[in-house]
């Protein structure tokens, strides 16, 4: 199994291309089952995550090429196949994605039920109770989610009882070949789902209000196929400007959406890091100093993102003074506090959604294991703050999420290595 080694106590510096965000490429390739034309994703990050996706797309007979530049280009005019395997969407959440976009245009669909980072249990009933509202017929047996609806699907209002990322794209893909209006209540806002929208959109969907609480779709009869642009990856450039701060660095990312990372910007600046930013670049320098610890809750979007919260958790453990992270969108998403402990850091937890974390001046290296795809992110970023030697192990969940990490961070000058 690879490992990271990285050696720390060098401060992050330099320039950073910041790649297209997986949260937005995976659902947008998902939505390409929906179109009677081809399509092409421009800008998708190369990730394990993004190949999964392709992976499972060929599987249900897209016919899908990787291009030179990177693009991917989808065909699902002819799809042969229309159910998920376990053994595909166990390794990614994810893929869950397809049952919406395959019921909508074929009638029926069978999905595994997803597996993914192991950060609590995550149901899916949301996703359910959407498409049977929608007039799909949804059983649940042996572990495949069987989904019918010969005649199609009808518009309808639909309630989601707690904000999903995933249940709101699931519905809005689904809604874009139902018969007449569907609107969505209690939407996620997330710039992922806007960007989604966009794309079901330029397709030659009918859809409006994508990133408020309330989306209506109005069904069509096909969509077409387009190009389209996946927006940047916000917990990407999110990860590295805290790893820059951390280190007490000064980085400068390029093609990112500042607007995007609106509250984890805030956080940085109460850290200490003077941040500048453009239509779309962003500064970040610490100018030599040590963050402050910041308190941090987890909402939905436009709230403080749980994708960040490990990574500031990590800040916190080398910042001056104590702080408090609220977990509150996952159960179970603590699972780095062991692992940073590991490296010296003061961390305690109160029940499953409090850490309390005491900012130490310095962490020590030492042997650790990433357990989810966020939660290896804080170890990367404590190893590079830390003194000595820090070898990450189970780095496939690292790969999952970032794109050639160790190029970049070798980019802006630290000392990382992949081993085999
Ligand atoms: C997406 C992101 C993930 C991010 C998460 C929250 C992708 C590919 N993944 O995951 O990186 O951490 O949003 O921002 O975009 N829930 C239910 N019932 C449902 C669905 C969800 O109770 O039917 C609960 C979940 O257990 C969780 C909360 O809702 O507690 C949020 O989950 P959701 O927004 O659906 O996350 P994902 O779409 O899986």
């Amino acid at each position: 199994m690879q490992k990271l080694s990285i050696t720390g106590g060098r401060p992050l510096k330099g320039k950073l291309r910041i790649s297209g965000a997986k949260n937005a490429a995976l659902p947008i390739l998902a939505g390409a089952l929906l179109a009677s034309e081809p399509v092409v994703v421009i800008n998708a990050p190369q990730l394990q995550d993004v190949k999964t996706m392709i992976d499972l797309l060929a599987s249900l007979g897209a016919q899908v090429v990787v291009e030179k530049s990177g693009n991917v280009a989808v065909n699902a005019a002819g799809l042969t196949h229309f159910h998920a395997p376990y053994e595909l969407v166990k390794t990614m959440r994810a893929s869950f994605l397809v049952l919406g976009p395959l019921v909508a245009k074929y009638g029926e669909a069978t999905v595994s039920l997803p597996g993914g980072c192991a950060i609590g249990s995550r149901p899916v009933d949301q996703h359910l109770k959407g498409l049977t509202t929608l007039g799909a017929q949804v059983t649940v047996t042996e572990g495949y989610v069987k989904a019918s609806a010969p005649q199609g699907l009808t518009g309808a209002e639909v309630h989601m009882d707690v904000v999903t990322v995933g249940g709101t794209e699931n519905l809005m893909m689904a809604a874009c070949l139902a018969k007449g209006r569907t609107r969505l209540h209690n939407c996620a806002q997330e710039p992922e789902i806007t960007d989604l929208g966009n794309f079901l959109n330029k397709l030659g969907a009918q859809v409006s209000g994508h990133g408020t609480p309330t989306i209506d779709i109005d069904g069509v009869e096909q969509l077409r196929g387009c190009r389209h642009w996946v927006m940047a990856d916000r917990v990407e450039a999110g990860t590295y400007l805290v790893a820059a701060a951390a280190t007490r660095g000064s980085i400068h990312l390029v093609d990112v959406e500042p607007d995007k990372l609106g509250v984890v910007l805030e956080k940085l600046q109460q850290a200490g890091a003077h941040i500048d930013v453009g239509d779309d670049w962003i500064r970040l320098d610490m100018h030599g100093a040590r963050p402050r610890a910041v308190d941090i809750e987890t909402e939905p979007y436009p709230g403080f993102p749980t994708d960040m919260q490990a990574q500031f958790m990590a800040l916190n453990a080398i910042a001056h003074g104590s702080s408090t992270i609220r977990e509150n969108i996952f159960e179970n998403r603590f699972m780095h506090v062991q692992e940073l402990n590991r490296l010296g850091a003061n961390i305690e937890l109160h029940g499953h959604s409090v850490a309390k974390v005491h900012g130490l001046d310095g962490l020590l290296g030492a042997p650790v294991m990433a357990t989810d795809l966020r939660a290896s992110s804080s170890l990367v970023i404590a190893a590079l703050a830390a003194r000595g030697t820090t070898t990450i192990d189970r780095i496939y969940h690292i790969d999952r999420g970032y794109e050639a990490i160790e190029e970049k961070l070798q980019q802006l000058g630290s000392e990382v290595v992949r081993l085999n």
